[in-house]
């Protein structure tokens, strides 16, 4: 018989495809999260789980689903599950590392780029019909060239933001919990340094740190403080790395030049004060979102799931030692 899975909002073909040939599928086609009390439900009977990060799967949902096996996460974060929880009772939890990395540091480019170059205030200009002649000093941003690039959690896709940086000639500093080793640093030409170093040198301060209990607001009044005038923030990685309300003082008040987020504190809200602001470029969560590396992150969770329902290791657990016991 073929195990019962829950599918928690509507996914790429090609992955439910996967997941339609090998188990029973309950998929949630809404774009909203399940409520609680619904996923409770609707786990019950389930043996395997594919869900967004927009899914709190907490101690609560999962003590109500006695026969999960598996909690698949389409995202390579996966601070919306309780993995202590999920470890206690057993349960695998899985996440999508590597097939987004590419895409999500092109993501990251792309919001430093548009931020420096003022692209988002220059479209609302010409869109408003105010493109009348061309001047010398319209929309005058900040050059990205020769520039000294901080990144702020040195993993696969602070890595591959810093090789992207190449290409820039620009200078590139880094700050993680472990320093890499030094052929990796060698390889990047980036130079490890401590927080403060970092935000003091950079022009562009990207950040790319899980949220943990130890990374929330890694970014708050002091950080924004010590940054240069002219220098921006980008953040792809988690919200909560930055106390808004702090980077809205900042911005106004012109302790730094601009910011470029696709990530919110307390998503999908936004701080009203970022809306107000011209030198922030805001994105709605959407650094992985390319079609292709979607179906990949898709595929990957549903192989995760299924490869622990028929018993085999899936790829990337994010608490192994439950495959151990
Ligand atoms: C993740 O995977 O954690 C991103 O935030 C969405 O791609």
């Amino acid at each position: 018989m073929k195990p019962a899975i829950l599918i928690s909002r509507t996914i790429p073909d090609g992955a439910l495809a996967l997941a339609r040939q090998r188990a029973t599928v309950d998929l949630h086609p809404g774009p909203e999260p399940l409520p609680k009390a619904e996923l409770m439900a609707r786990l019950k009977d389930k043996a395997g789980l594919v869900c967004l990060l927009t899914d709190r799967v907490d101690a609560e949902v999962l003590a109500a689903a006695p026969r999960l096996r598996v909690a698949a996460n389409v995202a390579v974060g996966y601070d919306n599950i309780d993995v202590a929880a999920a470890t206690a009772r057993g349960i695998v939890v899985t996440n999508t590392p590597e097939v987004l990395t590419e895409t999500t540091a092109d993501f990251a480019w792309t919001l430093l780029t548009a931020v420096a170059r003022r692209l988002v205030e220059a479209d609302r200009y010409l869109r408003a019909g105010k493109f009348t002649q061309w001047e010398l000093m319209l929309f005058l941003g900040g050059d990205i060239h020769g520039k000294t690039l901080g990144i702020i959690g040195f993993g696969r896709i602070g890595r591959t933001v810093a090789r992207r940086a190449r290409g820039f000639s620009m200078r590139v500093l880094y700050h993680d919990a472990v320093r890499a080793d030094p052929a990796t640093e060698r390889e990047l030409g980036a130079a490890f340094v401590d927080k403060m170093t970092l935000l003091r040198e950079s022009d562009f301060v990207s950040l790319h740190a899980p949220l943990l209990p130890t990374t929330r607001h890694l970014i708050d009044r002091a950080e924004l403080q010590a940054m240069k005038r002219t220098a921006y923030l980008v953040n792809t990685a988690r919200g909560p790395l930055v106390n808004e309300a702090a980077l809205v003082e900042a911005l106004r008040e012109g302790w730094i030049a601009g910011a470029a987020l696709d990530v919110y504190e307390d998503e999908p809200r936004v701080h009203p004060g970022l809306l107000e602001l011209n030198n922030v470029v805001l994105a709605p969560h959407i650094a992985s979102a390319s079609a292709e590396t979607r179906l990949k992150m898709a595929t990957m969770a549903v192989e995760n799931c299924l490869a622990v329902l028929e018993g085999d290791p899936p790829k990337t657990p994010v608490n192994p030692e439950v495959l151990r016991r």
